[in-house]
């Protein structure tokens, strides 16, 4: 947690620290061949597939692409450096979902929205009436999901007028279960004029993940719930929802920077899994709802509270060398390394790493004590992999010490991780549905036929 010389610490260091990444980022790419730009593409496609689906396209998109190779993640055409060191999370949902970045009068009715769905009261009555504190976070993540789409359907309804059973002030939130319609109003839109309640279903997500989150941490603290504060930005109420003190502009630059690097990347485990859910015209909550759960593995987005118990284990600089010998010995992984698609250094954890070094530098000294074993593994693991296999730090890797420097937990890492990828996995769904096809890919048969 920052507390030396805290008052040293200058927020424009930020910006200069991704800048600076960026730079290394591109000198270190120079002689890397620039891809073969994809272009347009003719289906059917004729690639070479993996198991795992490796090396397949399944589907066109303009969100984002990232370039293994070269080290690039690129935002509907613009590189994420650019956007951590000059934009908002605001402002790159929007860009997401809508392809552009936003004009002020169409950011500021953008910010209002979600300002308005921060406010997502009985979600949070629901969330209470659950012994969170002995729940996984991401499972109470799903959990939340799954009541926001009762919420929202209660929203509809009181917005049609319809006769709904609403919960009062006395009740005991699952007493009065809020029914809304008996048929769901929230699936996706058929027709032409019902598309704008689709676009409130990803404001009212984007919006409302982020109190999810909040409201599972404080539970779990002991503390109740507060509600949002609509003169915060999305990351400092965010924030503030957690800790119920609003942020320092240094704590919600940190978390800001966070949040964008998190939002969208590629056809990753869980943005597929929302999207093979949305296909089959579910609706969105439960897509989502599959994105949280698809994220919580410890090969996808749950490494980043793996790796903070890694760096514990390890405990000192000292301990990594013959710790990382015997998970070469055993053949065993070494979270927060390693990348289906980067075979060079992830953009995101060259952002991350010098955010976490400077960070550290004003924290305890536990947390530098834990920085520093993290420099030094990763040198060890890339002299042991590095430039054979391919095998750097991925974004997992220095987020944690990131968050650990906000005084933010470890359990409470991939639920951050979700508060930021749901407007990816938003726009990427969105974007499908436009020529929705069922996924539906084969396997390969290797049983036996004829058994008697
Ligand atoms: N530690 C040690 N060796 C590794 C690691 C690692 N973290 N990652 C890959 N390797 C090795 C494999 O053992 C394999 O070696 P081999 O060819 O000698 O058998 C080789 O690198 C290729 O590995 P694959 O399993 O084919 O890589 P894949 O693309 O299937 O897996 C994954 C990618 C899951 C991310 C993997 O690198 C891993 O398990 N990393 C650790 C978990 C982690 O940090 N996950 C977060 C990823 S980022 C994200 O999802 C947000």
């Amino acid at each position: 947690m920052i507390e030396q010389n805290s008052k040293n610490i200058n927020i424009h260091e930020i910006t200069r620290l991704i800048l600076a990444a960026k730079e290394k980022a591109m000198k270190e790419t120079e002689s890397t061949p620039e891809p073969g730009l994809t272009g347009l593409i003719k289906w059917p496609v004729t690639c070479l597939v993996g198991p795992g689906l490796e090396g397949a396209i399944s589907c066109e998109t303009k969100v984002g692409y990232v370039n293994g190779a070269k080290g690039w993640l690129i935002y509907r055409g613009y590189d994420i450096f650019d956007l951590c060191a000059y934009s908002t999370f605001e402002e790159v949902s929007y860009l997401l979902l809508f392809g552009e970045l936003p004009s002020k009068e169409a950011l500021d009715v953008f910010k209002k929205k979600l300002i308005d769905y921060r406010s997502i009261i009985n979600t949070q009555r629901f969330l209470m009436s659950f012994a969170l504190e002995e729940m996984n976070t991401m499972a109470a993540m799903r959990m939340g999901v799954n009541f926001m789409r009762q919420e929202f359907s209660y929203k509809g309804a009181r917005a049609e007028n319809k006769v709904v059973i609403g919960s009062d002030e006395d009740s005991i939130a699952m007493e009065t279960t809020p029914r809304g319609e008996e048929r769901a109003i929230y699936e996706f839109a058929r027709e032409e004029d019902e598309k704008e309640r689709e676009l409130e279903m990803c404001y009212h997500l984007i919006g409302g993940v982020p109190a999810i989150a909040a409201t599972i941490s404080r539970i779990r603290n002991g503390k109740l719930p507060i509600e949002p504060d609509p003169s915060l930005s999305h990351s400092a109420n965010f924030l503030y929802m957690m800790t119920g003190i609003r942020p320092t502009p240094l704590e919600e630059r940190i978390m800001d920077v966070c949040l964008i690097l998190h939002a969208d990347h590629g056809m990753n485990a869980s943005t597929f899994a929302a999207m093979v859910v949305a296909s089959t015209l579910s609706d969105f909550y439960f897509s989502i709802g599959s994105g949280i759960a698809a994220l919580n593995g410890p090969l996808h987005g749950g490494a980043n509270e793996q790796v903070m118990n890694m760096l514990k284990e390890i405990s000192s600089p000292e301990n990594v060398k013959s710790w990382l010998q015997d998970k070469i010995d055993k053949k065993a992984r070494v979270m927060g390394f390693g990348h289906r698609v980067y075979k060079a250094y992830d953009p995101r954890a060259r952002v991350l790493g010098p955010l976490a070094e400077y960070l550290a530098s004003f924290s305890d000294a536990e947390t530098q004590k834990l920085f520093q074993t993290a420099k030094v593994l990763e040198q060890e693991v890339i002299t042991a992999f590095g430039a054979k296999k391919g095998i750097f730090p991925n974004v997992d890797f220095y987020s944690g010490i990131v968050y650990s420097c906000l005084g933010i937990q470890a359990e409470l890492f991939t639920p951050i991780f979700a508060v930021s990828r749901v407007a990816g996995w938003t726009s990427r769904v969105l974007e499908y549905l436009k020529n929705n096809r069922i996924f539906r890919p084969r396997a390969m048969y290797v049983g036996d036929f004829a058994k008697e």
